[in-house]
């Protein structure tokens, strides 16, 4: 039998993974269950200090069954991406000893095991960003630790993938690339790294996150609707990502930030174009998104060159994509003369890197309310401001993939009972 002289051992691990922001949008499938798309996607992974999922997985004996807490809360493991996700990762498991807990599994004990896992997102799920594809890749990156299984990254973004499409992309850091593959059983849908996250390290994220009451469609649903309606989701596929897709891997290559922030605005507009040629059409911007919109585009056209991207995934949030830090502070003294905190509590409604802050001149709410307004809005009429329209906003770059947290007081399950501590 299981080797261990009780049944008591618990062993565990625990990762951490970040998120990723797409630059060329995946939006659409052509094989629902082994979630394969019907182009390619680019993104940039985020800092993990900002946002990202902690996960432990934990093997033991005595579990009477798979269990699973997200945030605290127990979830049910039943659904088909969970499943998936699982099976794949026990077809691949292999022995595992710990000689300093007297514990060795082996490759077939795996199948009658059962496992606990614990995730937490450091930011909040309701604020729709992009929980579930951190949320997958860390638990996959987890599990294959655990199952000490002996396939790549790649390998294991495949996996990833059938949690949920966008999570294969945070298997990585840097700029990654999901490649949609031509096989039917999904082999060869899977990420690669384009450079890591030192290769461009001037970038500098700024995420505007939209106070919104409505409850926008899934990207699941979402997606499934335009593949079923939109002709130009159909054109887009066909004839417009592949051409994007290469142009955007030489503006990766050379730090080209003009051509990446042309690239990323226009692709963030199709994708939301293609939700608008959907029928029913889907909106997931709304009046604040577009006025976001309107201040990066008013910005990069009095300037010679783009200073900002922006870029929109499935809700209102705005993520915006700065050339270097200099230019972020100009950014942020725009976002907060337009957009100034509900409260006077400055140090809450900018979260993350402060920094950008500080180089922007901005240490107190005088000093925001000392903004003068942008050069660029001079010959027009006085400018609105949009108070509470922006919750907060979180200041951020690119960062690394996916790592493991040795320190065992970072696990979110207790090493001894194997319950959420
Ligand atoms: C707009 O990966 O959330 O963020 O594969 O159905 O789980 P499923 O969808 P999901 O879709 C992400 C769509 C997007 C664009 C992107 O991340 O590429």
């Amino acid at each position: 039998g299981m080797a261990g002289e009780s049944r008591n051992w618990v062993l565990m691990v625990t990762a951490q993974t970040p998120t990723n922001i797409a630059v060329i949008k995946y939006w659409g499938k052509r094989d629902e269950n082994l979630i394969l798309p019907i182009n390619d996607s680019i993104s940039v992974t985020l800092d993990p200090n900002h946002l990202c999922t902690t996960t432990t997985v934990a093997v033991s004996p005595s579990f009477k069954q798979d269990r699973m807490w997200l945030n605290r809360k127990e979830i049910s493991l039943s659904g088909g991406r969970y499943q998936n996700c699982l099976r794949e990762i026990r077809n691949r498991a292999c022995d595992v000893e710990d000689k300093k807990k007297g514990i060795k599994i082996l490759k077939e004990d795996w199948g009658k095991l059962h496992l606990h896992i614990a995730s937490y997102n450091n930011f909040p799920t309701a604020a729709g960003l992009a929980s579930s594809a951190a949320g997958f890749a860390c638990l996959v990156f987890a599990l294959a630790k655990l199952m000490n299984l002996k396939e790549d990254q790649s390998q294991l973004s495949a996996i990833a993938r059938q949690g949920s499409g966008s999570a294969c992309r945070s298997l990585y850091g840097g700029f990654v690339k999901w490649i949609m593959g031509k096989e039917e059983n999904g082999s060869d849908s899977l990420a690669v790294q384009l450079t890591d996250e030192k290769q461009w390290d001037d970038l500098v994220i700024v995420i505007a996150v939209v106070s919104s009451r409505q409850k926008e469609t899934s990207s699941t649903s979402g997606m499934r609707e335009s593949v079923k309606t939109s002709l130009l989701l159909q054109h887009r596929a066909k004839e417009i990502v592949p051409k994007r897709i290469l142009q955007m891997e030489e503006a990766i290559k050379n730090c080209d930030f003009t051509s990446f922030a042309q690239l990323t605005c226009a692709d963030s507009n199709q994708f939301h174009a293609v939700c608008m040629d959907s029928c029913p059409p889907i909106f997931y911007m709304n009046d604040t998104s577009h006025r976001i919109i309107n201040i990066a585009e008013k910005w990069n056209r009095s300037e010679e060159t783009p200073q900002v991207a922006y870029t929109f995934d499935a809700g209102p949030n705005a993520v915006l994509i700065a050339r270097n830090r200099q230019t972020a502070a100009l950014l942020i003294q725009r976002l907060l003369y337009y957009f100034p905190p509900n409260s006077d509590d400055l140090n809450s409604y900018v979260i993350g890197d402060k920094s950008i802050l500080q180089d922007a001149g901005l240490t107190g709410m005088k000093d925001v309310e000392g903004l003068p307004p942008p050069p660029e809005t001079k010959d027009n009429i006085p400018s609105q401001k949009y108070k509470g329209d922006v919750s907060h906003f979180i200041c951020t770059r690119p960062g690394r993939g996916p790592v493991l947290l040795a320190d065992e007081s970072l696990a979110l399950l207790d090493s001894e009972n194997g319950l959420p501590k």
